[in-house]
């Protein structure tokens, strides 16, 4: 890659970001407790509106979000909560979190969201919500898991971590279910400079709810700001840092204009990969938009004239060839999520225990298998020369994909499974 190229900065820090931060430092109310802090309402009072949605409350991350979200719908022990095979482990832990059982369901090709059918197939009598991930920015299929919930009685809770400002129908992420869930890791498309997380609803119940379970379970401090420090329920403290809501908001301000900025180089980038034989982009479903977080792409060894036992093989040649080209491709998700230790179903062996998830959850296994990812240089508005360099990386590659067949052929790499059985 030429030394030079511009972009691919993420977060993108600004003069105006760190004025925001200097702001809270210097007005000494540094915790979300403290008398007259006004930094987080005032994050919580945007992102509603940018959601389009009543209310919204600040925790202490995305997991925080999650937990908090789950136990005001009510979830707990003896509970039973479906999500998708494939996402970040934090998905599970925060069900864990409650005393309820994640239980797995497998995701749709090319989407990698929720697949509503195999919802439907893991549901029983225990169920008592839906968790699904808007993976990578794309919104699940929400009219069709929104079905089977009515079926089943029970809420849909979105984890929208990596979906800020998604459409779905002309709706955002964080407005299609009965609570939205939101992260703000630094690397996130919304970043915090630290640690962050939004809930949004337009249950307002749940919302006085959120609002308790933040705080050690004490209800919010009357007109007065004054703290009674009385807990009405059994809760911890997740409450956000104003440092971190006030550098996220300054980011807030320019997030729009940013997510137009990047959209063309990133769309000119997709649209190049797509054209190469045997790659599959990300699919977008007609209804709605993609928040980018993340690029996932798949290359299909049947297409390239080789076997699926070739699948890992190919995806390392390919890991080789485009990282030496300056390409910085990675796995995102290296094990299906009821494959890790935590999670794995109980009662049998290690070995067959891999073997069940990979037999149960074919989508997953082939996409971690076979799939490399693009992650956070893209998010950066300026980073168009640095995409474009990549889609002349991706072409190059293609044009020796002789070279990329024998390669995949030489050096079998280890899948999921191997790479677990090594422990
Ligand atoms: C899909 C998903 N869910 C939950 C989380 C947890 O968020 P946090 O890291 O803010 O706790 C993340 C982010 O890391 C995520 O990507």
């Amino acid at each position: 890659m030429p030394r030079d190229t511009p972009g691919g900065t993420w977060p993108v820090v600004t003069p105006e970001d760190e004025q925001a931060v200097l702001r809270v430092l210097r007005s000494g109310r540094l915790n979300a407790a403290s008398p007259g802090e006004t930094e987080v309402p005032a994050l919580e009072r945007a992102w509603a509106e940018a959601t389009g949605t009543r209310h919204c409350v600040a925790v202490a991350s995305g997991t925080a979000a999650l937990h908090l979200a789950l136990r005001g719908c009510g979830i707990g022990p003896g509970d039973e909560v479906i999500v998708p095979a494939l996402t970040m482990n934090a998905t599970a832990h925060a069900v864990y979190a409650t005393g309820a059982t994640p239980v797995f369901a497998d995701v749709e090709p090319g989407t990698y969201t929720l697949d509503p059918e195999a919802v439907a197939a893991v549901a029983g009598p225990r169920t008592a919500a839906l968790l699904p991930v808007h993976l990578h920015g794309l919104p699940a299929d929400m009219p069709g898991l929104r079905r089977v919930a009515d079926r089943l009685g029970v809420p849909l809770v979105e984890d929208a971590a990596q979906a800020h400002g998604a459409l779905l129908d002309g709706r955002r992420a964080g407005a299609l279910g009965r609570a939205g869930c939101f992260s703000l890791h630094p690397h996130k498309n919304l970043p915090s400079c630290g640690e962050g997380g939004l809930i949004t609803t337009d249950d307002d119940g749940l919302y006085e709810q959120l609002v308790r379970l933040r705080n050690f379970g004490e209800r919010a401090p009357e007109s007065t700001g004054t703290r009674t420090y009385i807990s009405h329920q059994a809760a911890l403290n997740a409450r956000m840092a104003p440092v971190a809501a006030a550098f996220t908001r300054s980011q807030l301000a320019r997030f729009d204009e940013d997510a137009r900025r990047r959209e063309p180089g990133i769309r000119e980038l997709v649209g190049r990969l797509d054209r190469l034989p045997g790659l599959r982009g990300p699919r977008i479903p007609a209804g709605r938009t993609h928040a980018w977080h993340i690029l996932r792409l798949m290359p299909e060894p049947d297409e390239l004239d080789l076997k699926p036992e070739h699948r890992t093989g190919l995806r390392a040649a390919l890991h080789r060839m485009l990282r030496a080209e300056g390409v910085p491709v990675s796995q995102y998700q290296v094990a299906p999520l009821p494959a890790h230790p935590a999670f794995r179903p109980a009662g049998l062996s290690d070995s067959a225990a891999l073997d069940q998830v990979a037999e149960r959850f074919p989508v997953t296994t082939a996409v971690v298998d076979g799939s490399l990812c693009l992650q956070r240089r893209h998010l950066d508005p300026a980073a168009g020369p640095l995409l474009r360099h990549y889609a002349d990386a991706f072409e190059k590659t293609w044009r020796h994909l002789d070279l990329v067949r024998r390669m995949a052929v030489a050096r079998p790499a280890p899948g999921w499974r191997e790479m677990l059985r090594k422990g």
